[in-house]
Protein backbone atom coordinates (compact mmCIF):
# COMPACT_ATOMS: atom_id res chain seq x y z
CA UNK A 1 0.00 0.00 0.00
CA UNK A 2 1.09 3.54 -0.96
CA UNK A 3 -0.14 5.92 1.74
CA UNK A 4 1.00 8.97 -0.26
CA UNK A 5 -1.20 7.64 -3.28
CA UNK A 6 -4.69 7.25 -0.52
CA UNK A 7 -4.02 10.48 1.18
CA UNK A 8 -4.11 12.55 -2.33
CA UNK A 9 -6.91 10.15 -3.50
CA UNK A 10 -9.13 11.47 -0.75
CA UNK A 11 -8.43 15.40 -0.72
CA UNK A 12 -8.92 15.00 -4.30
CA UNK A 13 -12.47 13.83 -3.71
CA UNK A 14 -13.42 16.42 -1.91
CA UNK A 15 -11.23 19.95 -3.27
CA UNK A 16 -12.52 22.28 -5.71
CA UNK A 17 -15.71 22.51 -4.23
CA UNK A 18 -17.14 19.15 -5.65
CA UNK A 19 -18.94 16.40 -4.59
CA UNK A 20 -19.35 12.78 -5.44
CA UNK A 21 -22.10 11.01 -7.30
CA UNK A 22 -23.41 8.02 -5.77
CA UNK A 23 -25.18 5.57 -8.61
CA UNK A 24 -24.25 2.71 -6.69
CA UNK A 25 -27.65 1.53 -5.91
CA UNK A 26 -27.93 -2.03 -5.77
CA UNK A 27 -30.42 -4.02 -8.94
CA UNK A 28 -32.74 -4.62 -5.96
CA UNK A 29 -33.10 -0.93 -5.03
CA UNK A 30 -32.61 0.36 -8.60
CA UNK A 31 -35.47 -1.85 -9.98
CA UNK A 32 -37.60 -0.72 -6.98
CA UNK A 33 -37.03 3.17 -8.19
CA UNK A 34 -37.78 2.11 -11.83
CA UNK A 35 -40.97 0.41 -10.96
CA UNK A 36 -42.31 3.37 -9.43
CA UNK A 37 -41.88 4.58 -12.84
CA UNK A 38 -42.73 2.28 -14.85
CA UNK A 39 -39.43 2.01 -16.21
CA UNK A 40 -38.35 -1.83 -17.53
CA UNK A 41 -36.43 -3.73 -14.44
CA UNK A 42 -33.81 -4.99 -17.04
CA UNK A 43 -29.84 -5.67 -17.11
CA UNK A 44 -29.96 -3.38 -20.37
CA UNK A 45 -32.72 -0.35 -19.12
CA UNK A 46 -30.26 -0.48 -15.71
CA UNK A 47 -26.91 -0.19 -18.04
CA UNK A 48 -28.67 2.24 -20.22
CA UNK A 49 -29.55 4.67 -17.35
CA UNK A 50 -26.14 4.40 -15.98
CA UNK A 51 -24.80 5.53 -19.23
CA UNK A 52 -26.55 8.40 -19.51
CA UNK A 53 -25.67 9.51 -16.41
CA UNK A 54 -21.50 9.28 -16.93
CA UNK A 55 -22.28 10.65 -20.62
CA UNK A 56 -24.01 13.83 -18.81
CA UNK A 57 -21.88 16.26 -20.84
CA UNK A 58 -19.60 18.66 -18.32
CA UNK A 59 -20.40 16.46 -15.12
CA UNK A 60 -16.77 16.21 -14.17
CA UNK A 61 -16.82 20.29 -13.54
CA UNK A 62 -18.64 19.23 -10.30
CA UNK A 63 -18.31 15.85 -9.54
CA UNK A 64 -15.24 14.61 -8.29
CA UNK A 65 -16.23 11.03 -7.87
CA UNK A 66 -18.56 8.41 -9.13
CA UNK A 67 -19.77 4.95 -6.96
CA UNK A 68 -20.76 2.38 -9.06
CA UNK A 69 -22.14 -1.22 -8.15
CA UNK A 70 -20.45 -4.16 -9.26
CA UNK A 71 -22.74 -4.88 -12.05
CA UNK A 72 -22.50 -1.16 -13.18
CA UNK A 73 -18.69 -1.65 -12.74
CA UNK A 74 -18.16 -4.57 -15.65
CA UNK A 75 -20.74 -2.70 -17.83
CA UNK A 76 -19.94 -0.43 -21.07
CA UNK A 77 -21.10 2.16 -22.69
CA UNK A 78 -23.40 1.30 -26.08
CA UNK A 79 -19.84 1.56 -28.43
CA UNK A 80 -18.45 -0.60 -26.43
CA UNK A 81 -16.27 1.47 -24.36
CA UNK A 82 -15.92 0.68 -20.70
CA UNK A 83 -17.88 2.48 -18.08
CA UNK A 84 -14.90 2.37 -15.90
CA UNK A 85 -12.88 4.24 -18.85
CA UNK A 86 -15.55 6.63 -19.97
CA UNK A 87 -15.66 7.71 -15.97
CA UNK A 88 -12.16 8.51 -16.23
CA UNK A 89 -11.90 10.47 -19.10
CA UNK A 90 -14.65 12.75 -18.06
CA UNK A 91 -12.15 13.81 -15.29
CA UNK A 92 -14.32 11.50 -12.60
CA UNK A 93 -12.39 9.29 -10.29
CA UNK A 94 -14.20 6.00 -10.50
CA UNK A 95 -15.36 3.97 -6.87
CA UNK A 96 -17.34 0.89 -6.48
CA UNK A 97 -19.64 -0.16 -3.81
CA UNK A 98 -18.55 -3.18 -1.85
CA UNK A 99 -20.80 -4.01 1.20
CA UNK A 100 -23.45 -7.09 0.23
CA UNK A 101 -26.15 -5.39 2.17
CA UNK A 102 -27.68 -4.63 5.64
CA UNK A 103 -29.47 -8.11 6.87
CA UNK A 104 -31.55 -8.05 9.81
CA UNK A 105 -29.04 -8.27 12.72
CA UNK A 106 -29.83 -11.87 14.87
CA UNK A 107 -30.72 -11.27 18.61
CA UNK A 108 -31.60 -7.46 17.65
CA UNK A 109 -35.07 -7.08 16.37
CA UNK A 110 -35.59 -4.03 13.96
CA UNK A 111 -31.56 -3.58 13.82
CA UNK A 112 -29.49 -4.60 10.82
CA UNK A 113 -25.67 -4.98 10.26
CA UNK A 114 -24.01 -4.53 7.23
CA UNK A 115 -22.63 -7.77 5.60
CA UNK A 116 -19.52 -8.51 3.23
CA UNK A 117 -16.55 -9.15 4.50
CA UNK A 118 -16.13 -12.66 3.31
CA UNK A 119 -13.65 -12.84 0.24
CA UNK A 120 -13.60 -8.92 0.46
CA UNK A 121 -9.58 -8.52 0.53
CA UNK A 122 -9.59 -10.24 -3.06
CA UNK A 123 -12.80 -8.22 -4.38
CA UNK A 124 -10.87 -4.88 -3.41
CA UNK A 125 -8.12 -6.84 -5.55
CA UNK A 126 -9.97 -7.13 -8.71
CA UNK A 127 -12.13 -3.78 -8.27
CA UNK A 128 -8.41 -1.85 -7.55
CA UNK A 129 -7.22 -3.33 -10.63
CA UNK A 130 -9.94 -2.82 -12.73
CA UNK A 131 -9.41 1.03 -12.18
CA UNK A 132 -11.31 1.75 -9.33
CA UNK A 133 -9.73 4.53 -6.66
CA UNK A 134 -12.33 3.99 -3.58
CA UNK A 135 -14.67 1.98 -1.98
CA UNK A 136 -17.75 2.01 0.03
CA UNK A 137 -19.23 0.55 2.64
CA UNK A 138 -22.95 1.51 4.08
CA UNK A 139 -24.24 0.67 7.90
CA UNK A 140 -27.50 1.29 8.86
CA UNK A 141 -28.72 2.70 12.47
CA UNK A 142 -32.74 2.78 12.83
CA UNK A 143 -34.13 5.16 15.60
CA UNK A 144 -36.77 3.39 17.57
CA UNK A 145 -38.24 2.47 20.67
CA UNK A 146 -35.09 0.94 22.69
CA UNK A 147 -33.08 1.20 19.79
CA UNK A 148 -30.00 1.38 18.45
CA UNK A 149 -28.60 -0.70 20.91
CA UNK A 150 -25.15 -0.78 21.56
CA UNK A 151 -24.32 -3.97 20.07
CA UNK A 152 -25.49 -2.59 16.92
CA UNK A 153 -23.73 0.16 16.70
CA UNK A 154 -20.47 -1.43 18.01
CA UNK A 155 -20.68 -4.57 15.46
CA UNK A 156 -21.48 -1.90 12.37
CA UNK A 157 -18.66 0.24 13.65
CA UNK A 158 -16.05 -2.57 13.87
CA UNK A 159 -17.70 -3.83 10.47
CA UNK A 160 -16.59 -0.87 8.86
CA UNK A 161 -13.35 -0.35 10.39
CA UNK A 162 -12.18 -3.69 9.20
CA UNK A 163 -13.74 -3.01 5.94
CA UNK A 164 -11.93 0.49 5.78
CA UNK A 165 -8.51 -1.15 6.51
CA UNK A 166 -8.70 -3.84 3.86
CA UNK A 167 -9.63 -0.56 1.26
CA UNK A 168 -6.43 0.84 2.69
CA UNK A 169 -4.54 -2.34 2.29
CA UNK A 170 -5.62 -2.65 -1.34
CA UNK A 171 -4.92 1.22 -2.27
CA UNK A 172 -8.57 2.66 -2.24
CA UNK A 173 -10.07 5.17 -0.20
CA UNK A 174 -12.35 3.93 2.03
CA UNK A 175 -15.48 6.19 2.22
CA UNK A 176 -16.79 5.51 5.71
CA UNK A 177 -21.01 5.92 5.55
CA UNK A 178 -22.45 5.11 9.00
CA UNK A 179 -26.25 6.13 8.32
CA UNK A 180 -28.52 7.09 10.87
CA UNK A 181 -31.67 6.39 9.30
CA UNK A 182 -34.67 9.37 9.17
CA UNK A 183 -37.95 7.12 9.61
CA UNK A 184 -39.35 7.17 12.42
CA UNK A 185 -41.29 10.23 15.03
CA UNK A 186 -37.68 10.89 16.64
CA UNK A 187 -36.66 14.75 17.47
CA UNK A 188 -33.59 16.37 15.57
CA UNK A 189 -32.37 15.76 19.46
CA UNK A 190 -32.45 12.43 19.30
CA UNK A 191 -30.86 11.92 16.30
CA UNK A 192 -27.85 14.23 17.56
CA UNK A 193 -27.37 11.75 20.32
CA UNK A 194 -27.73 8.89 18.35
CA UNK A 195 -25.55 10.09 15.28
CA UNK A 196 -23.18 11.53 18.16
CA UNK A 197 -22.69 8.20 19.80
CA UNK A 198 -22.41 6.27 16.36
CA UNK A 199 -19.74 8.59 14.64
CA UNK A 200 -17.65 8.42 18.46
CA UNK A 201 -18.00 4.80 18.02
CA UNK A 202 -16.82 4.52 14.15
CA UNK A 203 -13.72 6.52 14.77
CA UNK A 204 -13.14 4.67 18.30
CA UNK A 205 -12.91 1.47 15.72
CA UNK A 206 -11.17 2.89 12.46
CA UNK A 207 -8.87 4.01 15.40
CA UNK A 208 -8.34 0.94 16.70
CA UNK A 209 -7.85 -0.87 13.10
CA UNK A 210 -4.90 1.40 12.17
CA UNK A 211 -6.95 3.60 9.47
CA UNK A 212 -4.91 6.43 7.99
CA UNK A 213 -7.88 9.27 8.37
CA UNK A 214 -6.17 11.36 6.06
CA UNK A 215 -6.74 8.82 3.76
CA UNK A 216 -10.42 8.35 4.00
CA UNK A 217 -13.85 10.08 3.81
CA UNK A 218 -16.62 10.09 6.43
CA UNK A 219 -20.44 9.56 4.27
CA UNK A 220 -22.94 10.39 7.53
CA UNK A 221 -26.49 11.31 7.58
CA UNK A 222 -27.15 15.41 8.54
CA UNK A 223 -29.21 15.90 11.88
CA UNK A 224 -32.43 16.09 11.27
CA UNK A 225 -35.68 15.03 12.56
CA UNK A 226 -37.35 11.87 11.97
CA UNK A 227 -39.69 11.90 9.09
CA UNK A 228 -42.50 11.70 10.83
CA UNK A 229 -41.50 13.97 13.94
CA UNK A 230 -44.71 16.02 14.50
CA UNK A 231 -44.60 19.98 14.07
CA UNK A 232 -43.48 21.64 17.56
CA UNK A 233 -45.41 24.10 18.74
CA UNK A 234 -44.00 27.45 19.80
CA UNK A 235 -45.94 29.43 22.83
CA UNK A 236 -45.85 33.22 21.65
CA UNK A 237 -47.06 36.45 23.59
CA UNK A 238 -49.03 38.82 21.58
CA UNK A 239 -50.52 41.75 22.23
CA UNK A 240 -53.69 43.37 21.13
CA UNK A 241 -54.63 46.85 22.56
CA UNK A 242 -53.97 46.54 26.69
CA UNK A 243 -54.47 42.78 26.67
CA UNK A 244 -51.81 40.34 26.62
CA UNK A 245 -52.63 36.91 24.79
CA UNK A 246 -50.43 33.50 24.38
CA UNK A 247 -50.73 31.81 20.49
CA UNK A 248 -49.92 28.37 19.92
CA UNK A 249 -47.65 28.50 16.49
CA UNK A 250 -47.20 25.44 14.86
CA UNK A 251 -43.35 25.34 13.80
CA UNK A 252 -43.13 23.63 9.90
CA UNK A 253 -39.82 21.97 10.17
CA UNK A 254 -39.99 21.30 7.17
CA UNK A 255 -40.92 24.62 5.47
CA UNK A 256 -39.25 27.56 6.98
CA UNK A 257 -35.90 28.86 6.38
CA UNK A 258 -34.94 29.13 10.21
CA UNK A 259 -35.42 25.22 9.77
CA UNK A 260 -32.44 24.79 7.71
CA UNK A 261 -30.01 26.85 9.62
CA UNK A 262 -31.04 24.91 12.82
CA UNK A 263 -30.53 21.39 11.19
CA UNK A 264 -27.29 23.16 9.70
CA UNK A 265 -26.11 23.96 13.30
CA UNK A 266 -26.96 20.54 14.83
CA UNK A 267 -25.37 18.78 12.35
CA UNK A 268 -22.03 20.63 12.22
CA UNK A 269 -22.20 20.82 15.80
CA UNK A 270 -22.57 16.93 16.02
CA UNK A 271 -20.00 16.53 13.77
CA UNK A 272 -17.05 18.57 15.88
CA UNK A 273 -17.95 16.50 18.82
CA UNK A 274 -17.04 13.59 16.68
CA UNK A 275 -14.70 13.47 14.06
CA UNK A 276 -11.23 13.39 14.20
CA UNK A 277 -9.36 17.13 12.04
CA UNK A 278 -6.93 14.78 10.21
CA UNK A 279 -10.28 13.43 8.32
CA UNK A 280 -9.94 15.34 4.96
CA UNK A 281 -13.85 15.50 4.05
CA UNK A 282 -16.77 14.61 5.00
CA UNK A 283 -19.86 14.03 2.08
CA UNK A 284 -23.14 13.70 3.27
CA UNK A 285 -25.69 10.84 1.91
CA UNK A 286 -28.74 13.03 1.19
CA UNK A 287 -30.97 9.85 2.95
CA UNK A 288 -34.41 10.92 0.64
CA UNK A 289 -34.34 14.43 2.09
CA UNK A 290 -36.29 16.40 -0.64
CA UNK A 291 -33.23 17.98 -3.73
CA UNK A 292 -33.76 20.81 -2.81
CA UNK A 293 -33.78 20.95 0.99
CA UNK A 294 -30.24 19.17 0.81
CA UNK A 295 -28.97 21.08 -1.47
CA UNK A 296 -29.96 24.40 1.01
CA UNK A 297 -29.45 22.75 4.16
CA UNK A 298 -25.05 22.08 2.95
CA UNK A 299 -25.11 25.29 1.70
CA UNK A 300 -26.21 26.87 4.99
CA UNK A 301 -23.35 25.01 6.32
CA UNK A 302 -20.90 25.70 4.13
CA UNK A 303 -21.97 29.67 4.60
CA UNK A 304 -22.34 29.36 8.24
CA UNK A 305 -18.59 27.40 9.17
CA UNK A 306 -16.78 27.01 5.77
CA UNK A 307 -13.74 29.10 7.02
CA UNK A 308 -13.76 27.43 10.16
CA UNK A 309 -13.86 23.53 9.88
CA UNK A 310 -10.64 21.43 10.07
CA UNK A 311 -12.66 19.39 7.26
CA UNK A 312 -14.29 19.69 3.85
CA UNK A 313 -18.28 19.21 3.70
CA UNK A 314 -19.30 18.03 0.70
CA UNK A 315 -21.70 15.97 -0.52
CA UNK A 316 -21.90 12.16 -1.48
CA UNK A 317 -25.83 11.86 -3.07
CA UNK A 318 -28.16 9.66 -4.61
CA UNK A 319 -31.34 10.56 -4.49
CA UNK A 320 -30.70 14.24 -4.03
CA UNK A 321 -28.78 14.39 -7.62
CA UNK A 322 -30.25 11.46 -9.51
CA UNK A 323 -34.03 11.50 -9.38
CA UNK A 324 -35.55 14.93 -11.20
CA UNK A 325 -32.84 12.90 -13.92
CA UNK A 326 -34.87 9.64 -13.73
CA UNK A 327 -38.35 10.92 -13.40
CA UNK A 328 -37.62 12.78 -16.54
CA UNK A 329 -36.07 10.14 -18.57
CA UNK A 330 -38.41 7.51 -18.03
CA UNK A 331 -36.39 4.64 -19.71
CA UNK A 332 -36.88 6.28 -23.03
CA UNK A 333 -34.13 7.60 -25.25
CA UNK A 334 -36.11 10.77 -26.45
CA UNK A 335 -35.52 11.95 -23.24
CA UNK A 336 -31.88 11.33 -22.38
CA UNK A 337 -30.48 15.19 -23.14
CA UNK A 338 -33.41 16.52 -20.93
CA UNK A 339 -32.36 14.05 -18.08
CA UNK A 340 -28.86 15.09 -18.43
CA UNK A 341 -29.66 18.81 -18.17
CA UNK A 342 -31.67 18.05 -14.80
CA UNK A 343 -28.49 15.93 -13.21
CA UNK A 344 -25.96 18.88 -14.56
CA UNK A 345 -28.23 21.15 -12.75
CA UNK A 346 -28.39 19.41 -9.27
CA UNK A 347 -24.62 18.73 -9.37
CA UNK A 348 -24.03 22.48 -9.80
CA UNK A 349 -26.43 23.38 -7.28
CA UNK A 350 -24.38 20.92 -4.68
CA UNK A 351 -21.40 22.38 -5.70
CA UNK A 352 -23.21 25.96 -4.95
CA UNK A 353 -23.78 24.54 -1.78
CA UNK A 354 -20.38 23.62 -1.26
CA UNK A 355 -19.52 27.17 -1.91
CA UNK A 356 -22.50 28.67 0.39
CA UNK A 357 -23.65 30.08 -3.00
CA UNK A 358 -26.20 28.41 -3.76
CA UNK A 359 -29.64 29.51 -3.34
CA UNK A 360 -33.54 28.96 -4.21
CA UNK A 361 -33.16 31.25 -7.70
CA UNK A 362 -31.19 28.72 -9.00
CA UNK A 363 -33.60 26.55 -8.97
CA UNK A 364 -35.74 28.51 -11.31
CA UNK A 365 -33.47 29.24 -13.98
P1 LIG B 1 -28.91 8.83 -0.89
O1 LIG B 1 -28.21 10.13 -1.15
O2 LIG B 1 -30.04 8.56 -1.81
O3 LIG B 1 -29.25 8.64 0.55
O4 LIG B 1 -27.87 7.68 -1.22
C1 LIG B 1 -26.59 7.79 -0.77
C2 LIG B 1 -25.98 6.47 -0.69
O5 LIG B 1 -24.94 6.22 -1.24
C3 LIG B 1 -26.65 5.45 0.10
O6 LIG B 1 -25.72 4.45 0.39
Amino acid sequence: MNSEDIVDTARMLVTNDKGLLAMDESNPTCNKRFAKLGIPQTEETRRAYRELIITTPGLGEFISGAILYDETIHQQKKNGTPFIKAITDAGIIPGIKVDIGAKDMAGHPGEKITEGLDGLRNRLTDYSKMGARFAKWRAVIAIGKGIPSRGCIEANAQALARYAALSQEAGLVPIVEPEVLMDGGHSIDRCFEVTEEVLRMVFNQLYTQGIILEGMILKPNMVLPGLTCPPTEKVSEVAVGEQQYQVRLIDRQQEDASEVERTADATVRCLLQAVPAAVPGIAFLSGGQPCELASARLNAMNVRFKSRLPWELAFSFARAIQQPALEIWQGKEANVLAAQQALYHRAKCNWAARRGEYNTSMERK
